[in-house]
Protein backbone atom coordinates (compact mmCIF):
# COMPACT_ATOMS: atom_id res chain seq x y z
CA UNK A 1 0.00 0.00 0.00
CA UNK A 2 2.85 2.52 -0.01
CA UNK A 3 2.20 3.43 -3.62
CA UNK A 4 -0.91 5.23 -1.42
CA UNK A 5 1.30 7.49 0.05
CA UNK A 6 2.64 9.41 -2.98
CA UNK A 7 1.05 12.74 -3.24
CA UNK A 8 1.01 11.89 -7.11
CA UNK A 9 -1.31 8.83 -6.47
CA UNK A 10 -3.32 11.09 -3.75
CA UNK A 11 -4.04 13.00 -6.36
CA UNK A 12 -5.86 10.94 -8.71
CA UNK A 13 -5.49 7.62 -7.46
CA UNK A 14 -7.90 6.28 -9.82
CA UNK A 15 -5.64 4.36 -12.81
CA UNK A 16 -4.14 2.42 -9.70
CA UNK A 17 -7.31 1.11 -9.02
CA UNK A 18 -8.16 -0.09 -12.13
CA UNK A 19 -5.05 -1.70 -12.89
CA UNK A 20 -5.08 -3.27 -9.12
CA UNK A 21 -9.19 -4.19 -9.64
CA UNK A 22 -8.04 -6.23 -12.95
CA UNK A 23 -5.07 -7.79 -11.95
CA UNK A 24 -6.79 -9.03 -8.30
CA UNK A 25 -9.32 -7.05 -6.78
CA UNK A 26 -8.31 -8.31 -3.21
CA UNK A 27 -4.87 -8.40 -2.27
CA UNK A 28 -2.38 -8.59 0.61
CA UNK A 29 0.25 -5.53 1.09
CA UNK A 30 3.13 -7.62 2.77
CA UNK A 31 4.98 -4.80 4.02
CA UNK A 32 1.86 -4.35 6.67
CA UNK A 33 0.01 -7.70 6.30
CA UNK A 34 -3.23 -5.43 5.19
CA UNK A 35 -5.67 -6.48 3.12
CA UNK A 36 -7.25 -4.11 0.58
CA UNK A 37 -10.39 -4.74 -1.55
CA UNK A 38 -10.85 -2.88 -4.68
CA UNK A 39 -13.85 -4.45 -6.46
CA UNK A 40 -17.64 -2.98 -5.44
CA UNK A 41 -18.71 -6.59 -4.81
CA UNK A 42 -16.02 -7.15 -2.56
CA UNK A 43 -16.86 -3.83 -0.76
CA UNK A 44 -20.10 -4.14 -0.85
CA UNK A 45 -19.29 -7.68 1.32
CA UNK A 46 -17.20 -5.88 3.39
CA UNK A 47 -19.46 -2.77 4.47
CA UNK A 48 -22.58 -5.31 4.92
CA UNK A 49 -21.47 -8.15 6.40
CA UNK A 50 -20.58 -6.97 9.57
CA UNK A 51 -20.35 -10.44 11.15
CA UNK A 52 -17.28 -11.05 9.39
CA UNK A 53 -16.18 -7.32 9.17
CA UNK A 54 -15.65 -5.83 12.05
CA UNK A 55 -15.10 -2.01 12.91
CA UNK A 56 -13.03 -2.56 16.05
CA UNK A 57 -9.91 -1.72 14.54
CA UNK A 58 -7.96 -2.46 18.08
CA UNK A 59 -8.32 -6.16 17.44
CA UNK A 60 -6.10 -5.79 14.54
CA UNK A 61 -3.60 -3.51 17.30
CA UNK A 62 -4.63 -0.58 16.13
CA UNK A 63 -6.25 2.44 18.36
CA UNK A 64 -10.33 2.44 18.27
CA UNK A 65 -10.18 6.49 20.26
CA UNK A 66 -13.09 4.68 21.58
CA UNK A 67 -15.33 6.31 18.49
CA UNK A 68 -18.26 4.55 18.60
CA UNK A 69 -17.72 4.51 14.38
CA UNK A 70 -15.49 1.68 14.95
CA UNK A 71 -17.23 -0.05 17.50
CA UNK A 72 -19.53 -3.25 16.41
CA UNK A 73 -22.91 -4.05 17.44
CA UNK A 74 -24.75 -3.70 20.66
CA UNK A 75 -22.30 -1.10 22.09
CA UNK A 76 -22.56 0.65 18.35
CA UNK A 77 -26.09 0.64 18.20
CA UNK A 78 -26.69 2.05 21.67
CA UNK A 79 -24.06 4.92 20.93
CA UNK A 80 -25.11 6.24 17.70
CA UNK A 81 -28.72 6.43 18.72
CA UNK A 82 -27.60 8.60 21.25
CA UNK A 83 -27.51 11.31 18.31
CA UNK A 84 -29.04 10.07 15.31
CA UNK A 85 -31.96 12.25 16.19
CA UNK A 86 -30.38 15.67 15.47
CA UNK A 87 -28.97 14.53 11.59
CA UNK A 88 -32.36 12.83 9.94
CA UNK A 89 -33.15 14.64 7.29
CA UNK A 90 -36.15 16.39 8.66
CA UNK A 91 -33.92 18.09 11.19
CA UNK A 92 -31.62 18.98 8.83
CA UNK A 93 -33.95 20.14 6.56
CA UNK A 94 -34.32 22.79 9.30
CA UNK A 95 -30.77 23.75 9.35
CA UNK A 96 -30.68 25.15 5.66
CA UNK A 97 -31.48 29.03 6.60
CA UNK A 98 -28.26 29.17 8.84
CA UNK A 99 -26.44 26.78 6.61
CA UNK A 100 -26.97 29.52 3.89
CA UNK A 101 -26.58 32.65 5.88
CA UNK A 102 -23.07 30.98 6.66
CA UNK A 103 -22.18 30.58 3.33
CA UNK A 104 -23.17 33.76 2.08
CA UNK A 105 -21.01 35.59 5.31
CA UNK A 106 -18.11 33.75 3.70
CA UNK A 107 -18.60 34.45 0.32
CA UNK A 108 -18.85 37.82 0.99
CA UNK A 109 -15.74 38.14 2.71
CA UNK A 110 -14.44 37.46 -0.90
CA UNK A 111 -16.96 39.36 -2.82
CA UNK A 112 -14.71 41.62 -5.45
CA UNK A 113 -12.12 39.45 -5.29
CA UNK A 114 -11.47 38.01 -8.82
CA UNK A 115 -9.23 35.38 -6.99
CA UNK A 116 -9.39 33.14 -3.63
CA UNK A 117 -8.50 29.43 -1.87
CA UNK A 118 -11.64 27.98 -2.13
CA UNK A 119 -11.10 25.46 0.26
CA UNK A 120 -9.19 27.30 2.98
CA UNK A 121 -11.60 30.45 2.84
CA UNK A 122 -14.72 28.70 1.80
CA UNK A 123 -14.36 24.63 1.63
CA UNK A 124 -13.26 24.65 5.59
CA UNK A 125 -14.63 26.97 7.69
CA UNK A 126 -18.63 26.11 5.90
CA UNK A 127 -18.93 22.54 7.36
CA UNK A 128 -16.13 23.84 10.81
CA UNK A 129 -18.67 26.37 11.64
CA UNK A 130 -22.00 24.36 11.22
CA UNK A 131 -21.00 21.30 12.92
CA UNK A 132 -19.37 23.38 15.59
CA UNK A 133 -22.55 25.12 16.38
CA UNK A 134 -24.46 21.91 16.10
CA UNK A 135 -22.53 20.57 19.10
CA UNK A 136 -22.58 23.68 21.00
CA UNK A 137 -18.91 25.14 20.86
CA UNK A 138 -18.33 28.63 19.34
CA UNK A 139 -17.86 28.81 15.58
CA UNK A 140 -15.44 31.38 16.07
CA UNK A 141 -13.14 28.69 17.48
CA UNK A 142 -13.28 26.87 13.55
CA UNK A 143 -9.62 27.31 12.66
CA UNK A 144 -8.50 25.84 16.29
CA UNK A 145 -10.87 22.86 14.85
CA UNK A 146 -9.60 22.80 11.89
CA UNK A 147 -5.33 22.36 13.86
CA UNK A 148 -7.31 19.71 15.73
CA UNK A 149 -8.51 17.77 13.12
CA UNK A 150 -5.50 17.93 11.17
CA UNK A 151 -3.33 16.01 13.71
CA UNK A 152 -6.27 13.48 14.56
CA UNK A 153 -6.53 12.51 10.27
CA UNK A 154 -2.61 12.52 10.71
CA UNK A 155 -2.91 9.26 12.90
CA UNK A 156 -4.04 7.40 9.54
CA UNK A 157 -0.46 8.38 8.97
CA UNK A 158 0.82 5.14 11.43
CA UNK A 159 -0.14 2.59 8.96
CA UNK A 160 2.64 3.73 7.28
CA UNK A 161 5.04 2.88 10.05
CA UNK A 162 8.11 4.53 11.01
CA UNK A 163 9.12 7.70 12.10
CA UNK A 164 5.72 9.60 10.92
CA UNK A 165 3.99 7.42 12.81
CA UNK A 166 5.71 8.29 16.14
CA UNK A 167 5.37 12.24 15.05
CA UNK A 168 1.54 11.34 14.35
CA UNK A 169 0.69 9.43 17.75
CA UNK A 170 3.02 12.14 19.39
CA UNK A 171 1.25 14.93 17.98
CA UNK A 172 -2.44 13.26 18.70
CA UNK A 173 -1.72 12.99 22.45
CA UNK A 174 -1.26 16.33 23.00
CA UNK A 175 -3.78 17.69 21.09
CA UNK A 176 -6.09 15.21 22.78
CA UNK A 177 -4.86 16.76 26.26
CA UNK A 178 -5.93 20.29 24.69
CA UNK A 179 -9.66 19.31 23.40
CA UNK A 180 -10.31 17.07 26.68
CA UNK A 181 -9.46 21.10 28.56
CA UNK A 182 -11.46 22.62 25.90
CA UNK A 183 -14.28 20.84 26.39
CA UNK A 184 -14.26 20.67 30.19
CA UNK A 185 -15.06 24.17 30.18
CA UNK A 186 -18.11 23.98 27.67
CA UNK A 187 -19.05 20.81 29.73
CA UNK A 188 -19.21 22.92 33.05
CA UNK A 189 -21.55 25.62 31.25
CA UNK A 190 -24.14 22.96 30.46
CA UNK A 191 -24.02 20.65 33.37
CA UNK A 192 -25.32 24.10 35.25
CA UNK A 193 -27.65 25.28 32.26
CA UNK A 194 -28.37 22.95 29.78
CA UNK A 195 -29.10 24.12 25.84
CA UNK A 196 -31.17 22.84 22.81
CA UNK A 197 -27.15 21.40 21.61
CA UNK A 198 -25.65 17.91 21.15
CA UNK A 199 -23.36 18.67 23.81
CA UNK A 200 -25.96 18.91 26.53
CA UNK A 201 -28.29 16.15 25.00
CA UNK A 202 -24.67 13.69 25.48
CA UNK A 203 -24.54 15.04 29.36
CA UNK A 204 -28.15 13.76 29.76
CA UNK A 205 -27.70 10.21 28.27
CA UNK A 206 -27.42 7.11 29.58
CA UNK A 207 -26.22 3.70 28.20
CA UNK A 208 -27.31 0.82 30.02
CA UNK A 209 -28.48 2.58 33.44
CA UNK A 210 -25.06 5.11 33.05
CA UNK A 211 -24.26 8.56 32.36
CA UNK A 212 -21.63 9.01 29.82
CA UNK A 213 -17.80 9.93 30.93
CA UNK A 214 -16.04 13.20 30.17
CA UNK A 215 -13.70 10.41 28.10
CA UNK A 216 -16.66 9.35 25.89
CA UNK A 217 -18.31 12.59 25.31
CA UNK A 218 -14.80 13.66 24.13
CA UNK A 219 -14.95 10.94 21.62
CA UNK A 220 -18.08 12.24 20.20
CA UNK A 221 -16.65 15.35 19.90
CA UNK A 222 -13.73 14.15 18.29
CA UNK A 223 -15.04 12.14 16.11
CA UNK A 224 -17.79 15.01 15.16
CA UNK A 225 -15.48 17.69 14.46
CA UNK A 226 -13.64 15.42 12.43
CA UNK A 227 -16.03 13.46 10.32
CA UNK A 228 -18.20 16.81 10.47
CA UNK A 229 -15.83 18.61 8.04
CA UNK A 230 -12.85 17.22 6.54
CA UNK A 231 -15.13 15.05 4.47
CA UNK A 232 -17.73 17.86 3.39
CA UNK A 233 -14.88 20.26 2.68
CA UNK A 234 -13.05 17.62 0.39
CA UNK A 235 -16.50 17.49 -1.13
CA UNK A 236 -16.94 21.14 -2.04
CA UNK A 237 -13.17 21.16 -2.99
CA UNK A 238 -13.42 17.97 -5.11
CA UNK A 239 -16.44 19.54 -6.82
CA UNK A 240 -14.53 22.34 -7.92
CA UNK A 241 -11.73 20.65 -9.18
CA UNK A 242 -13.98 18.21 -11.57
CA UNK A 243 -16.22 20.96 -12.74
CA UNK A 244 -12.52 22.58 -13.58
CA UNK A 245 -11.89 19.86 -15.27
CA UNK A 246 -14.85 19.48 -16.97
CA UNK A 247 -16.35 22.76 -18.02
CA UNK A 248 -18.90 21.56 -20.21
CA UNK A 249 -20.44 19.73 -17.48
CA UNK A 250 -20.25 22.89 -15.06
CA UNK A 251 -22.05 24.45 -18.67
CA UNK A 252 -24.71 21.79 -17.99
CA UNK A 253 -25.15 22.38 -14.54
CA UNK A 254 -25.39 26.72 -15.12
CA UNK A 255 -28.13 25.91 -17.70
CA UNK A 256 -29.74 23.93 -15.72
CA UNK A 257 -29.56 24.68 -11.63
CA UNK A 258 -31.89 21.27 -11.08
CA UNK A 259 -29.30 19.12 -11.88
CA UNK A 260 -27.32 20.53 -8.37
CA UNK A 261 -28.37 17.62 -6.12
CA UNK A 262 -27.44 14.88 -9.05
CA UNK A 263 -23.95 16.89 -9.48
CA UNK A 264 -23.41 16.30 -5.75
CA UNK A 265 -23.92 12.67 -5.95
CA UNK A 266 -21.92 12.34 -8.88
CA UNK A 267 -18.92 14.16 -7.63
CA UNK A 268 -19.26 11.98 -4.22
CA UNK A 269 -18.72 9.08 -7.14
CA UNK A 270 -16.10 10.21 -8.81
CA UNK A 271 -13.94 11.91 -6.41
CA UNK A 272 -14.99 10.84 -3.26
CA UNK A 273 -14.12 12.28 -0.60
CA UNK A 274 -13.43 9.31 1.75
CA UNK A 275 -11.55 6.83 -0.28
CA UNK A 276 -11.08 3.65 2.22
CA UNK A 277 -12.92 2.79 5.57
CA UNK A 278 -11.03 0.71 8.13
CA UNK A 279 -12.42 -2.94 9.05
CA UNK A 280 -11.07 -6.01 11.06
CA UNK A 281 -11.52 -9.86 10.59
CA UNK A 282 -13.76 -11.02 13.32
CA UNK A 283 -13.17 -14.61 11.91
CA UNK A 284 -11.56 -16.77 8.96
CA UNK A 285 -12.86 -15.13 5.86
CA UNK A 286 -12.40 -15.72 1.92
CA UNK A 287 -12.99 -12.72 -0.35
CA UNK A 288 -12.55 -13.06 -3.91
CA UNK A 289 -11.28 -16.04 -3.37
CA UNK A 290 -9.00 -15.08 -0.94
CA UNK A 291 -8.56 -16.72 2.81
CA UNK A 292 -7.93 -13.64 5.05
CA UNK A 293 -7.01 -14.95 8.74
CA UNK A 294 -9.77 -13.67 11.84
CA UNK A 295 -8.31 -10.07 13.44
CA UNK A 296 -6.83 -8.95 9.64
CA UNK A 297 -6.83 -5.24 8.96
CA UNK A 298 -8.70 -4.49 6.22
CA UNK A 299 -9.18 -1.39 3.94
CA UNK A 300 -12.60 -1.43 1.95
CA UNK A 301 -11.61 0.97 -0.71
CA UNK A 302 -15.02 2.75 -1.63
CA UNK A 303 -12.98 5.16 -4.17
CA UNK A 304 -12.20 2.45 -6.38
CA UNK A 305 -15.21 0.64 -5.67
CA UNK A 306 -17.20 3.79 -7.28
CA UNK A 307 -15.63 3.65 -10.41
CA UNK A 308 -15.73 -0.20 -10.94
CA UNK A 309 -17.04 -0.78 -14.42
CA UNK A 310 -19.43 -3.45 -13.22
CA UNK A 311 -21.52 -1.56 -11.32
CA UNK A 312 -20.94 1.82 -13.31
CA UNK A 313 -21.34 2.16 -17.03
CA UNK A 314 -18.29 4.19 -18.45
CA UNK A 315 -16.99 4.72 -14.66
CA UNK A 316 -14.85 7.18 -15.49
CA UNK A 317 -16.90 9.54 -17.30
CA UNK A 318 -18.21 12.74 -14.38
CA UNK A 319 -21.75 13.03 -15.66
CA UNK A 320 -23.72 15.56 -13.41
CA UNK A 321 -26.46 13.66 -14.72
CA UNK A 322 -25.87 10.01 -13.83
CA UNK A 323 -28.94 8.14 -13.12
CA UNK A 324 -28.81 5.63 -11.33
CA UNK A 325 -26.11 6.66 -9.23
CA UNK A 326 -25.55 3.53 -6.56
CA UNK A 327 -22.29 4.97 -5.48
CA UNK A 328 -20.98 3.99 -1.78
CA UNK A 329 -19.39 7.50 -0.54
CA UNK A 330 -21.11 7.21 2.30
CA UNK A 331 -20.65 3.40 3.38
CA UNK A 332 -22.94 0.86 3.57
CA UNK A 333 -25.16 -0.51 5.99
CA UNK A 334 -24.84 -0.04 9.94
CA UNK A 335 -22.11 1.96 9.70
CA UNK A 336 -23.83 4.41 6.89
CA UNK A 337 -22.83 7.60 7.13
CA UNK A 338 -24.82 9.76 9.75
CA UNK A 339 -23.69 12.93 8.37
CA UNK A 340 -25.13 12.03 4.87
CA UNK A 341 -28.03 14.31 4.87
CA UNK A 342 -26.27 17.34 6.47
CA UNK A 343 -22.80 17.20 3.99
CA UNK A 344 -25.39 16.98 1.07
CA UNK A 345 -27.28 19.66 2.26
CA UNK A 346 -24.14 21.89 3.11
CA UNK A 347 -22.58 20.76 -0.17
CA UNK A 348 -25.87 21.83 -2.26
CA UNK A 349 -25.96 25.50 -0.27
CA UNK A 350 -22.40 26.10 -0.77
CA UNK A 351 -22.07 24.71 -4.49
CA UNK A 352 -25.27 26.66 -5.19
CA UNK A 353 -24.29 29.91 -3.95
CA UNK A 354 -20.82 30.01 -5.00
CA UNK A 355 -22.11 29.40 -8.51
CA UNK A 356 -25.07 31.99 -8.00
CA UNK A 357 -22.08 34.54 -7.92
CA UNK A 358 -19.48 33.77 -10.62
CA UNK A 359 -19.51 33.91 -14.32
CA UNK A 360 -16.68 31.55 -14.46
CA UNK A 361 -14.35 29.48 -12.15
CA UNK A 362 -11.21 28.27 -13.64
CA UNK A 363 -8.21 26.69 -10.73
CA UNK A 364 -5.39 29.74 -10.59
CA UNK A 365 -2.41 27.42 -9.95
CA UNK A 366 -0.53 25.96 -12.53
CA UNK A 367 1.10 23.44 -10.11
CA UNK A 368 -0.70 20.57 -9.41
CA UNK A 369 -3.13 21.15 -6.28
CA UNK A 370 -1.96 19.55 -2.77
CA UNK A 371 -3.43 16.60 -1.63
CA UNK A 372 -4.52 15.78 2.23
CA UNK A 373 -1.63 14.17 3.97
CA UNK A 374 -3.74 10.91 4.98
CA UNK A 375 -4.29 8.30 1.94
CA UNK A 376 -7.71 7.04 3.05
CA UNK A 377 -9.18 10.81 2.23
CA UNK A 378 -9.37 13.19 -1.06
CA UNK A 379 -9.35 16.21 -1.51
CA UNK A 380 -6.62 19.35 -2.09
CA UNK A 381 -5.19 21.40 1.42
CA UNK A 382 -5.99 24.68 -0.78
CA UNK A 383 -7.51 25.27 -4.01
CA UNK A 384 -6.73 28.89 -5.52
CA UNK A 385 -9.17 29.55 -7.82
CA UNK A 386 -9.78 32.33 -10.62
CA UNK A 387 -13.22 34.10 -10.42
CA UNK A 388 -15.16 36.50 -12.82
CA UNK A 389 -18.27 38.09 -10.38
CA UNK A 390 -21.38 37.67 -12.22
CA UNK A 391 -21.61 41.51 -10.98
CA UNK A 392 -19.10 41.93 -13.06
CA UNK A 393 -20.67 40.80 -16.62
C1 LIG B 1 -19.66 7.36 8.83
C2 LIG B 1 -18.41 9.39 4.62
C3 LIG B 1 -19.99 13.68 6.22
C4 LIG B 1 -20.58 11.78 10.60
C5 LIG B 1 -19.23 7.54 7.55
C6 LIG B 1 -18.79 6.49 6.67
C7 LIG B 1 -18.41 7.07 5.50
C8 LIG B 1 -18.64 8.48 5.62
C9 LIG B 1 -17.84 6.36 4.28
C10 LIG B 1 -18.78 4.99 6.99
C11 LIG B 1 -17.61 4.58 7.83
C12 LIG B 1 -17.51 3.09 7.99
O1 LIG B 1 -18.31 2.35 7.42
O2 LIG B 1 -16.60 2.66 8.68
C13 LIG B 1 -18.76 10.71 4.69
C14 LIG B 1 -18.67 11.63 3.58
C15 LIG B 1 -19.13 12.84 4.03
C16 LIG B 1 -19.49 12.69 5.42
C17 LIG B 1 -18.15 11.27 2.19
C18 LIG B 1 -19.28 14.16 3.31
C19 LIG B 1 -19.15 14.31 2.06
C20 LIG B 1 -20.30 13.55 7.54
C21 LIG B 1 -20.81 14.60 8.40
C22 LIG B 1 -20.94 14.04 9.64
C23 LIG B 1 -20.56 12.67 9.55
C24 LIG B 1 -21.13 16.02 7.95
C25 LIG B 1 -21.43 14.64 10.94
C26 LIG B 1 -21.93 15.71 11.17
C27 LIG B 1 -20.37 10.43 10.49
C28 LIG B 1 -20.47 9.52 11.61
C29 LIG B 1 -20.21 8.24 11.10
C30 LIG B 1 -19.95 8.40 9.68
C31 LIG B 1 -20.81 9.89 13.04
C32 LIG B 1 -20.18 6.93 11.88
C33 LIG B 1 -21.46 6.18 11.70
C34 LIG B 1 -21.42 4.84 12.37
O3 LIG B 1 -20.35 4.27 12.64
O4 LIG B 1 -22.51 4.32 12.66
N1 LIG B 1 -19.15 8.75 6.88
N2 LIG B 1 -19.24 11.39 5.78
N3 LIG B 1 -20.18 12.40 8.27
N4 LIG B 1 -20.06 9.74 9.34
FE1 LIG B 1 -19.75 10.53 7.55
Amino acid sequence: MRFLFSDDVRRDPYPWYAELRRASPVLRDPRTGTWMVFDYHGVRRALDDHDAFGSDVSAAGYGNLGWFIFFDPPRHTKMRALISRAFTPRTVAGLEPRVREIARGLLDTTAGRDAFDVVGDFAVPLPLMVIAELLGAPADDWSRFRRWSDVILELALTLQGGAEAQHAVAAFTAVRAEMARYLAELLDVRRDAPRDDLLSRLLAAEVDGSRLSDGEILAFFQLLLLAGHETTTNLIGNAVISFAEHPEQLARLRADPTLLPSAVEEVLRYRSPVQAVFRVTRRDVTLGGHAIPARSLVLAMIGSANRDPSRFPAPDAFDVARAPNAHVAFGHGIHFCLGAPLSRLEARVALGELLARTETIALADDQPWEPRAAFHVHGATRLPIHVTPRSAS
